[in-house]
This record gives structure tokens, C-alpha cells and sequence, in this order.
């Protein structure tokens, strides 16, 4: 009896242990990176140039309407001869600028024999940024073997922060949990924190989801000890969230595999659900079991032992 409890016992802390360390292999909070090359000021110019064909066949809707190759529509426009045609098409506007007008306002300037029908690129369906709009323009005139000479500036790529799509769940629970209140994140918030955008390139993640639970942790240089509230009832997972979010704004991909508390982690969870639920199990089997000896024990009781006889055989 001792031996089938033990061997039971063994079998259900060997699954337990597979549940947790299964669990231990899923990362709960993992960020990556946007998926899409992010243009900045610094992307190289061969860089741009593919971003911008890949946004005009992708996004940009615009073979809809053009041919960049031998695909493509003719309802505007070769695009081949874009950059070519570009410094004589309006007059008074040079290659480039030209060019970014023909995407940002087309109704501005015609071309001779085409309709007013092409959509403003920067207005839905395809919603481009400007850094979008420049890279298009960069695929354009390497299209026509012009020289590349458009250049993304900071203000195209600032713009594009605020035209980007669902709001990360890090940023929106610093917002409810009042950091925003003292520390600015993507330029907007108080002054009374250091500026976040780019703590991650400072500090770990994982110290940052630390920081939050335990603001003793470090001192930022130049500011009050002090000043920043505990929170170590937040939940780790919202704590994770945040760094994850904050890692994000720095390009870094955050993952807390094994540096979060195994706690966190659903499988051992469950286990632990599963470990309580088979010794309350076991318990009450063992005290049957006694209860069951124990009721035999004072002699052999021929009612009871029929009883259960016919019982069993007819299980
Ligand atoms: C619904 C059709 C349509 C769509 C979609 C469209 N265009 Fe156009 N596009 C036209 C037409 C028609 C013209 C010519 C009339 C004009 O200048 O507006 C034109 C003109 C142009 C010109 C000027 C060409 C020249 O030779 O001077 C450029 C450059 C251009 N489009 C680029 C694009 C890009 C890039 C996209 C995608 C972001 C796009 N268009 C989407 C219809 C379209
Ligand atoms: C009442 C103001 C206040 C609130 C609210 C606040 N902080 Fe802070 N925080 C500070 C101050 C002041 C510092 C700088 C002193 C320090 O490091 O302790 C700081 C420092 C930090 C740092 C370290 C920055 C660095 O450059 O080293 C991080 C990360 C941080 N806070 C995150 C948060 C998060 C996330 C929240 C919301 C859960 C939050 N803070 C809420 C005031 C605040």
C-alpha cells in the first residue's frame, strides 16, 4: 500500500516536473523588434531604395495604377520614366521635390493626358509617412538611373512615430500607472524622471522591470533619490510588459526567459494547481484506504464482506 502511494507519488511529481519545465520553455513576455524595416535618417541609400519598392508593390497600392517593370497597370503613368521625365514635367520644380509632390499632392500637377485620379499617398488607403514617401521617391529615381539624391530628415521619421499603428501594452500601463505623470516617453510626459525612450540602451530590461518594483535599485545621475514610488504589488507581468516596451524604443528585443521569477511562469503554475490537487487526491484515497482496514479489522463481518464480493464482480 506504502509502495503503490510512493510509485503514485513519483509518477505525479515527474509530471508536474514536465509541466514546469515545458512551461520554463514558453517565454511568456517577448518583444521584438518592429517587423518592418524602420527608415531612419541613417538608413543607407541601397536600403531606402528597396524599402521604397517594396512599400510602391506592397502598401502603396500603386501598381494598381503604374508599371514599375512589366507588371503594373497603365492607368497613370510609366514609372520607369518618373525620375527622368521628373526635372522638366513642372516648371519651376526641380527633379526631387517634383517628384514627392506627384506622391503628397498629385491633384497639384497633371501630367498631360492622365486623369485626376491618383489618391494623395499620404492619406488612407495608403497612409505613407513622409519617410515612406521619401524612400518611395528613392526607389524612383534609381528606377530611372538617376542618382539617389533624396534624403529621409529627422522630422520625416518623428512623424511616422505618431502615425504608427495599435498602442504597445507596456506604453498604455504606463500611462494608467501614472509614470508618464513624471518621465517622458516618445516626447510626451513630465520632467520630474529622467527621459525613457531610450533607457533600455542604459539599463537591462530586467533591471528596468526591477526599477519599477524597487525604484532603490539604482539612482538615475542627477536626480532625487527618493522621489519615484515603490510599486511591488504591480503585477511582474505588467512590470514586464513596461520593459518589454521600453527595450522595444531601443531596438532591443527583450525576451525574460529565466530572468523572471519562475513564478511567473504559467506552467509551474499549473503544476503547482495539478501537485495540490493530486495530494488532496492521494490523502483522501489513504484515508479510505485506513478507514476501509479499519472497518475490517474487528473480525470478518459476512454481510459486509458478501457485499462487497458481489460488488467487485460486478465492476
Ligand atoms: C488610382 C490610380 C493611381 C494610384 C493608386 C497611384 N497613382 Fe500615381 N498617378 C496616377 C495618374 C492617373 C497619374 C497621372 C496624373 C497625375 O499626374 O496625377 C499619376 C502620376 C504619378 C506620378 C507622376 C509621374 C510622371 O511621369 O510625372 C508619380 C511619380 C506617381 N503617380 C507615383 C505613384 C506612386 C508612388 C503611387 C503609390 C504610392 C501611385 N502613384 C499611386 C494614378 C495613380
Ligand atoms: C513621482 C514621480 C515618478 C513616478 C510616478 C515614476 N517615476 Fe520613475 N523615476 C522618477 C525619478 C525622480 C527618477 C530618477 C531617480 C531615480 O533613479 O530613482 C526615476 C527613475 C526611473 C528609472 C531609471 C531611469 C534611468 O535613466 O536610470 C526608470 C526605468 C523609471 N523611473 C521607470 C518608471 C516607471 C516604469 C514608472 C511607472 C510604473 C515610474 N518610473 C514612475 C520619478 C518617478
Amino acid at each position: 500500500m506504502k509502495a503503490t502511494i510512493a510509485k503514485i507519488f513519483l509518477f505525479m511529481l515527474a509530471v508536474v516536473s514536465l509541466y514546469a519545465y515545458v512551461g520554463q520553455l514558453v517565454p511568456q513576455f517577448e518583444e521584438h523588434p518592429p517587423q518592418k524595416k524602420v527608415i531612419t535618417t541613417e538608413t543607407p541609400k541601397e536600403e531606402l531604395v528597396a524599402s521604397g519598392q517594396e512599400i510602391l508593390r506592397g502598401k502603396g497600392g500603386c501598381l494598381v495604377c503604374h508599371k514599375d517593370q512589366e507588371r503594373g497597370n497603365e492607368r497613370g503613368p510609366d514609372l520607369r520614366q518618373a525620375a527622368g521625365k521628373a526635372a522638366t514635367r513642372k516648371p519651376g520644380t526641380a527633379a526631387e521635390a517634383y517628384l514627392i509632390e506627384s506622391l503628397v499632392t498629385p491633384d497639384a500637377f497633371l501630367v498631360e493626358g492622365y486623369p485626376k485620379m491618383m489618391p494623395p499617398s499620404m492619406k488612407p488607403p495608403a497612409n505613407l509617412s513622409m519617410a515612406e514617401v521619401k524612400a518611395v521617391v528613392a526607389y524612383l529615381q534609381s528606377l530611372g538611373g538617376a542618382e539617389v539624391t533624396v534624403k529621409v530628415e529627422a522630422a520625416d521619421v518623428a512623424a511616422e512615430k505618431k502615425s504608427s499603428g495599435p498602442v504597445h501594452r507596456g506604453k498604455a500601463l504606463m500611462a494608467e500607472q501614472g509614470c508618464v505623470g513624471c518621465h517622458k516617453v516618445e516626447g510626451e510626459g513630465g520632467e520630474i524622471g529622467p527621459e525613457l525612450t531610450k533607457v533600455a540602451e542604459r539599463h537591462e530590461p530586467a533591471k528596468i522591470a526591477q526599477k519599477i518594483a524597487d525604484p532603490t535599485l539604482w539612482t538615475a545621475e542627477g536626480f532625487q533619490t527618493g522621489l519615484m514610488p515603490p510599486r511591488p504589488d504591480m503585477p511582474e507581468g505588467d512590470r514586464q510588459e513596461i520593459a518589454a516596451y521600453l527595450a522595444g524604443l531601443s531596438g532591443k528585443s527583450y525576451s525574460p526567459t529565466g530572468t523572471a521569477s519562475p513564478w511567473s511562469h504559467e506552467g509551474v503554475r499549473l503544476g503547482a494547481v495539478i501537485a495540490v490537487f493530486n495530494i488532496v487526491m492521494l490523502l483522501v484515497l489513504g484515508w479510505a484506504r485506513a478507514r476501509e482496514k479499519s472497518t475490517l479489522s474487528p473480525g470478518p463481518s459476512p454481510i459486509e464482506g458478501e457485499g462487497r464480493n458481489t460488488a467487485g464482480a460486478a465492476s
